[in-house]
This record gives structure tokens, C-alpha cells and sequence, in this order.
């Protein structure tokens, strides 16, 4: 991916589909973990592909930490000027090597988000495999992204999602259409991938 979402930046959290889009992915993260219930209150969350963390920041207030990660310079700037306690914005590459290099503290999560990035990926299954190794034991991913329609061969497949998570070796997975979007008379289904880490 190059960084051409550095362009998209300014307006980002003007745009109201975007923030539709990470209000439906917080409602469905409590759903499915129970977020904001206290167990969560001592637990670290990375944000992976975080934008500006519009995810984040509706996180934040039931974590202990949130760490944000995103290879737009521009996405993260927008981030850090909104000065939040306790999100930590970091811009870098976790894919790209050894991610001690960009930063300490950037493994060891009991959550990793993912909203609307893995699809942009160029190696979706290598990524989730990257990212589940940063989980603590018993830690949680979770992603959002568009289904795949089958013809302009944007967004992934439920099969796609089942094939990734089950090769990071998570367990309990999850792979579902979870909410859609209508615009212009399409609706554009939104997919849901989770899984754990083993604990053993
Ligand atoms: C569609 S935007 C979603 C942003 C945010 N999650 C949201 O929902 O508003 C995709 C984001 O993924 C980021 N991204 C793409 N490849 C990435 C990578 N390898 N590591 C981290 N972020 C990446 C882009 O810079 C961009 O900010």
C-alpha cells in the first residue's frame, strides 16, 4: 500500500460514511466483547490501520491504553492533535520487519482492531499472522471489511476472512456479515472477522 491516504487525511472525520462506519464497528465490538464492561478497564488495545482513530477514540475511555498504528504520516497527525489521554499514536509499518524497531510497546495486546484496513493489504493472511503473534494469550482480533462483491475484486470473502484468521492459528473464529451500507441504491455488506489467541 503506498501512502496516498495521507491525501485523504483533512477530511477524513468530516466524511459522515467514515464515521458511521467506525460508530457500527464500536456497537458491534461491544456486542461481541462487551467493551466497555469493566473486565476491559486494564487492557491493551492496538489499533491497527487506525486512521485517525475514529475507533480509537470511542475505545480509549474503556481501556487501559490504546495504541494506534498507521503508515499515513498525515492519518496519524490528525490523531495526535486531538491530544487523547491514553491513545498513543505511532506512525510505522508493523508488516514491514522487526516492529521492536518502530517503537517499544507494541506488542502485547489483549485486542487488536482492524477497521477497514486488511482488504488494502497486499498479503491479507500474512498480515493477520503478523498480528496474532502480537496478542497476549486468550487476546483478541477483530476486523471489519467490506464483502467482497465477487466482480471488481475490492473488499474480501467470507472464505477469504475463515481461511486467514484459521491460518494465524486463532481459535473461537468468528466470520459473519455483521451490518451494511446503502448508498445510491446499493448496499455494500460490511464482514466481521474474529478470533483468540490459545492459551496455550
Ligand atoms: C480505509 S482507512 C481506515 C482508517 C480507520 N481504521 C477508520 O476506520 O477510519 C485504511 C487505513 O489503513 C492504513 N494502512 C494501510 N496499510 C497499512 C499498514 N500496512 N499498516 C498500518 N496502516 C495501514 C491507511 O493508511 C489508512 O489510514
Amino acid at each position: 500500500m503506498t501512502d496516498d491516504w495521507n491525501d485523504y487525511a483533512d477530511g477524513w472525520d468530516d466524511n459522515d460514511d467514515v464515521r458511521r462506519y467506525a460508530s457500527r464497528a464500536f456497537t458491534t465490538l461491544d456486542e461481541h466483547l462487551d467493551i466497555r464492561g469493566k473486565n476491559w478497564r486494564s487492557k491493551r488495545v492496538l489499533d491497527f490501520g487506525c486512521g485517525t482513530g475514529l475507533l480509537a477514540e470511542k475505545i480509549a475511555p474503556h481501556v487501559a491504553e490504546v495504541v494506534a498504528v498507521d503508515t499515513s504520516e498525515n492519518m496519524i497527525a490528525v490523531l495526535q492533535a486531538k491530544n487523547l489521554p491514553n491513545v498513543r499514536a505511532v506512525h510505522g509499518d508493523m508488516l514491514a520487519g522487526n516492529v521492536q524497531d518502530l517503537e517499544t510497546g507494541v506488542s502485547g495486546f489483549d485486542l487488536i482492531c482492524a477497521s477497514s484496513v486488511c482488504a488494502f493489504l497486499p498479503d491479507y493472511s500474512g498480515a493477520v499472522a503478523v498480528l496474532a503473534g502480537l496478542l497476549n494469550k486468550g487476546g483478541h482480533f477483530v476486523q471489519w471489511d467490506w464483502q467482497a462483491s465477487g466482480n471488481d475484486g475490492f473488499g474480501l470473502t467470507l472464505n477469504q476472512m475463515k481461511a486467514a484468521l484459521e491460518a494465524a492459528t486463532l481459535g473461537s473464529i468468528r466470520v459473519e456479515r455483521i451490518f451494511e451500507f446503502e448508498s445510491d441504491e446499493q448496499v455494500m455488506p460490511v464482514l466481521i472477522g474474529a478470533g483468540v489467541r490459545n492459551t496455550e
